[in-house]
């Protein structure tokens, strides 16, 4: 679904003059969901700089928390995710599960945890970063149903829209939650105040990417970076085994039809969405 265009004005400098100049650019963001794994970081590595190139891309933000063997994200692999040419790492429910990360986290510039974890964790609960002479900040919030308790996702993000009044060009929000109804709830309760409402954390990818009424992009599920072949990415039979006897089983990472999927978001100089595309890219497509 697509909107109207407005236009950027761009000022160049050329030989000490200066000349104004209307564009129709807009800026692209690419929101890449849950990087699982190897399978998924060695795939990202592999086809996020012709990605880049090929769609234009000005921003890259991935959500990483199951980038260490499914669960959590290392320091290390915050690095070789960022070289792999993602800007901003976002995280979800494995945040703390990769033992120690707690006390690297505010060390880490370009990592934000959820922002509706108890106010005493360390970590940032947003980012603001700068392209192209656009300052877009991104914020994760949990969901409460079917999850762990947490302080509210919908007065969480609204803290954190507001600490952000003025100063960011657009806001990119992530619910990474169970509920499809929370995931569309939170949709509708920020439409028109962010470019963005992504959902993650149920790794399969939906088909409602839309622009929302109030120019908000949005869609229910991004789904994972990593093995579909799976049971949301770990291996079928001892996730099949475990519904039925309910014993306790080690979970591997999966391996095969290791896909990307992610958003395509173009936002213009309103700091809302004109366009939103589900981009799934597999080994062989
Ligand atoms: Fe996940
Ligand atoms: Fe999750």
């Amino acid at each position: 679904m697509r909107r109207s265009k407005l236009r950027f004005r761009v000022i160049f400098i050329v030989a000490d003059r200066m000349t104004e100049v209307i564009t129709d650019r807009v800026l692209k963001v690419l929101f890449v969901g849950d990087i699982v794994g190897r399978p998924g970081r060695t795939w990202l590595k592999e086809c996020l700089g012709a990605l880049r190139e090929e769609l234009e891309i000005d921003l890259v933000i991935a959500n990483a928390e199951n980038a260490a063997a499914g669960a959590g994200i290392t320091t290390s692999l915050v690095q070789e995710i960022q070289a792999a040419g993602v800007d901003g790492i976002t995280l979800g429910d494995h945040v703390w599960d990769q033992r120690g990360f707690e006390k690297e986290i505010d060390r880490l510039e370009r990592v934000c945890r959820p922002a509706n974890l108890d106010p005493v964790c360390p970590g940032r609960d947003h980012l603001v970063i700068e392209t192209k002479g656009q300052r877009v900040a991104v914020f994760t919030v949990l969901g409460r149903n079917f999850m762990k308790p947490r302080d509210c996702p919908f007065r969480a993000a609204d803290r954190v829209i507001q600490s952000l009044d003025g100063q960011v060009d657009a806001i990119l929000a992530e619910i990474h939650a169970e509920a499809t109804s929370e995931k569309v709830a939170f949709g509708r309760y920020l439409e028109g105040r962010v470019a963005a409402v992504l959902g993650t954390h149920t790794h399969v990818p939906t088909a409602d990417a839309a622009i929302l009424p109030k120019g908000t992009a949005y869609i229910t599920d991004v789904g994972m970076t990593g093995p579909y072949d799976s049971v949301i990415g770990r291996d079928v039979a001892p996730v099949v085994s475990g519904f039925l006897d309910g014993l306790p089983r080690r979970f591997s990472v999966a391996k095969d039809d290791v896909r990307l999927s992610a958003v395509l978001i173009e936002i213009d100089s309103s700091g809302l969405a004109q366009d939103i595309r589900l981009i799934v890219k597999g080994v062989m497509s």
